[in-house]
């Protein structure tokens, strides 16, 4: 039986930029300026620059990175939030904790990403049903490409709802060479450690072009603060992101366009290896994707899975079951007629090996266990 191989390799990135990295800490350690130091607002002004934004405000994860330009807004209680239910809690989660009502919209089959119909049968439905007010829509650029922002932002405009991309995991990724923030109102971020652009810990950031969103999320961040110190305007967080993650992450930035490429390499072998053995993931027309995770679809997964298993790839499922079948969620609305590519798709995904280190090797492994599956 032949050696596992990684399902991701953050050890090889750390060797890559080992040298980078460590000076960078232990000037973040010298200086001991460890909360909202120097290279927390070079951060943020380099991520706005990477996405073409007007402003980036970091904050303490991916999760409170949604929640916070929701809370600017004011979003709470009576009001509808459209997200889709195949995707991490977080993104149905902070609408809960903003007091929010999420509505849940189904998935287009190809790239598990919101379906545009769905949401506008869902937005007409808690409409006419009269009991919410629709607010905002939160679309996911899921496995790290964008969301078919083209379709999804003029329904959000013509129901004037405020547009958010939750692009945890997807920031790099472009759509006619424009970040999601050229549709979206904010474009939040995660900088978990599996993350394609990830720091040594938790951390996360809001891109936006609104002067005035930017101030109150400012704000929010920590505790709502008003105009002067212990002064507060409204209920906030304490959101910060550590200094030292913020250095950690400026190594990284510097070299981050180029393992988008070398991912990219990754994902073309896949393509071209697997031939039509499985279902490989399908990117639209103009769209960059960060290849946050490469995501096949096959009949009988669990055998599927058992095989690539003893030839030494391991796989993932992202995700098991969906959001608005999950107990906490599961008295929330959903869209007209239900879930059913979403319900499909979870029975179907698949996430193989992915990461920018990836050997030549490790590659024809995985091309070798796919292709000696006998379906
Ligand atoms: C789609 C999506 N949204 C939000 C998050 C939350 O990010 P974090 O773990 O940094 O809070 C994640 C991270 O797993 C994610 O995949």
């Amino acid at each position: 039986m032949p050696d596992m191989i990684s399902f991701i390799d953050l050890k090889a990135q750390r060797e890559r930029l080992k040298d980078q990295i460590d000076a960078a800490v232990i000037k973040v350690l010298d200086e001991g300026r460890y909360i909202l130091g120097p290279e927390v607002s070079e951060l943020e002004t380099r991520l706005a620059e990477f996405a073409g934004a007007g402003q980036a405000l970091s904050c303490a994860n991916g999760t409170d990175a949604i929640l916070i330009p929701l809370m600017a807004w004011g979003i709470g209680p009576g009001d509808a939030v459209f997200v889709p239910a195949f995707t991490f809690a977080s993104t149905a989660e902070v609408v809960v904790l903003a007091g929010a009502s999420p509505v849940f919209v189904d998935i287009d089959p190809d790239t598990y990403n919101m379906c545009p119909e769905s949401l506008a049968a869902a937005i007409a439905s808690v409409t006419e049903a009269g009991e919410l007010t629709p607010k905002a829509v939160i679309a996911v650029d899921l496995f790290g490409q964008p969301a078919n922002y083209p379709a999804l932002a003029p329904i959000a405009r013509e129901a004037g709802l405020k547009l958010v991309s939750d692009c945890a995991q997807a920031y790099g990724s472009t759509l006619d060479g424009q970040a999601s923030l050229a549709w979206a109102d904010a474009l939040t971020v995660s900088f978990y450690p599996a993350k394609p652009l990830g720091g040594y810990g938790d951390g996360g950031a809001v891109l936006c072009k609104d002067e005035v969103l930017y101030a109150a999320m400012k704000s929010v961040r920590v505790h709502g603060e008003g105009t002067a110190r212990y002064e507060y305007a409204r209920i906030g967080l304490n959101s910060r992101l550590d200094t030292i993650q913020a250095a950690i992450l400026l190594a990284k930035l510097s070299v981050f366009g180029d393992e988008i490429q070398m991912r990219q390499r990754v994902a073309d072998r896949y393509r071209a290896g697997f031939g039509n053995a499985v279902k490989v993931p399908h990117v639209i027309s103009g769209a960059q994707s960060t290849w946050a995770q490469y995501t096949i679809e096959v009949e009988r997964r669990d055998d599927f899975r058992a095989h690539l298993a003893e030839q030494g790839v391991p796989t993932a499922i992202y995700y098991p079951i969906p959001l608005h079948l999950h107990k906490p969620y599961a008295s929330y609305p959903v869209a007209p007629g239900g879930l059913p590519v979403t319900e499909a798709a979870a029975h179907r995904v698949l996430s193989l090996p992915m990461h920018p280190d990836m050997s030549d090797a490790d590659v024809d492994q995985v091309i070798a266990a796919v292709a000696g599956w006998e379906n």
